[in-house]
């Protein structure tokens, strides 16, 4: 049966293909499980989005951080610079057991084993609730050139709502994550709060940090031509803070000084940490949203398990006022959350051009 597709989808046109990865619940991990032989064409990205050896940095790399020493304030003044300067950073000894890591992660590949028939029941067209979403690329009526992952992306209302509509095979082990994590986000949100003046973080200011919650299952499976495509575009995420679980492939770009990148290396244990366009604007720009991107790789399938802690959709995002106290311009108008969203849905990912949306424009 497998070869009778793969000889079918090698010589077929792209809509046939289109509807194997798009409609049937395949995905690209389909495409990448018959053994075709060349990437098809509408996943050839234009060159400038392929980080090539030549484009990385090898010297540089993202902060480490040891949570465990953050009653130091040294160690805080580093969190802060890190958010300011790299908009990226990893933490160890985090306080999220291994146990619950590894189960995430096993859930993950749980869910992505299931056959097509199972996974097409959250598509678009079918899932019973728009909070749980099978994918495929990004957002691939908006796109040119198709990304190579497939994505299991769940918004978190409530455990009740959890426990009825997400996936059996992952549910639970996707709960425990989210749950466990909790204790180490609000210890970052308060450090980085700290710094801007923002003493007391109320009911209001616990909604705009972290009102509401996503958290993405990502595929990255074996792709025929690593040199020619993506896993995932260069973008910023519109999150508050990113909480991001990598296996150990490796291939997470983020965006140095010019026009080079940096390799984020998988650290066994570790959490990845970075700043979303949320709290850029929050901040007033002082904590940076940094671009980055996913690589493929032609010899391993990656998963990732990024965890976005953002406002509520009802919010509307603006400078804390607390920043501004001082007499500094606002940078940002005041935006409806669910409105920037949207914003970043409608297009292709286009690197950091989603943040215009909220820019104050002086004439
Ligand atoms: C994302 C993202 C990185 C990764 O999902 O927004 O940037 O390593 N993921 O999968
Ligand atoms: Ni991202």
């Amino acid at each position: 049966m497998a070869q009778t597709t793969a000889v079918f989808i090698n010589h077929s046109s792209s809509d046939a293909i289109t509807d194997f990865v798009l409609k049937h619940g395949n995905g690209v991990k389909g495409l990448s499980e018959i053994g075709l032989k060349n990437l098809p064409k509408q996943y050839i990205q234009p060159l400038e989005e392929i980080i090539s050896e030549a484009k990385i940095m090898p010297q540089a790399s993202i902060p480490i951080i040891d949570m465990s020493e953050l009653d130091d304030p040294s160690v805080e003044e580093v969190v802060r610079r890190a958010a300011e300067k790299w908009g990226f950073f990893q933490i160890i000894n985090h306080g999220v057991p291994i146990e619950v890591l590894e189960n995430v992660k096993e859930a993950t590949h749980r869910f992505f084993r299931l056959p097509a028939e199972e996974k097409r029941k959250y598509l678009k067209e079918f899932s019973p609730s728009n909070n749980v979403r099978f994918g495929t690329s990004f957002s691939p009526e908006a796109e040119k050139a198709l990304e190579w992952k497939d994505y299991l992306s769940l918004f978190y209302v409530s455990e009740d709502e959890a426990s009825v509509l997400w996936p059996s095979v992952c549910r639970d082990q996707v709960l425990d994550y989210m749950r466990r994590s909790e204790i180490v986000i609000r210890r970052l949100l308060d450090v980085l709060m700290k710094n801007l003046k923002v003493t007391e973080i109320d009911e209001t200011k616990e909604s705009l940090l972290m009102g509401s919650k996503r958290i993405n299952l990502n595929y990255y499976p074996i792709c025929p031509n690593p040199e020619l495509t993506v896993g995932i575009g260069r973008h910023s995420d519109v999150s508050t803070l990113t909480v991001l679980l990598q296996d150990d492939v490796g291939g997470l770009y983020v965006r140095g000084d010019d026009d080079y990148w940096i390799h984020v290396p998988p650290v066994n244990g570790s959490l990845v940490i970075n700043v979303g366009d949320a709290l850029q604007i929050m901040s007033n720009g002082r904590y940076k949203s940094v671009e980055h991107c996913v690589m493929t790789d032609g010899s391993k399938n990656r998963i990732s398990i990024p965890i976005f802690i953002n406002p509520r959709p009802s919010d509307k995002i603006s400078p804390f006022r607390e920043v501004l106290a001082s007499g500094e311009k606002a940078v940002y108008k005041e935006v409806l959350y669910s409105d920037y969203v949207k914003h970043f849905f409608r297009k292709a990912h286009d690197g950091k051009k989603t943040i215009d949306f909220a820019k104050i424009r002086r004439i």
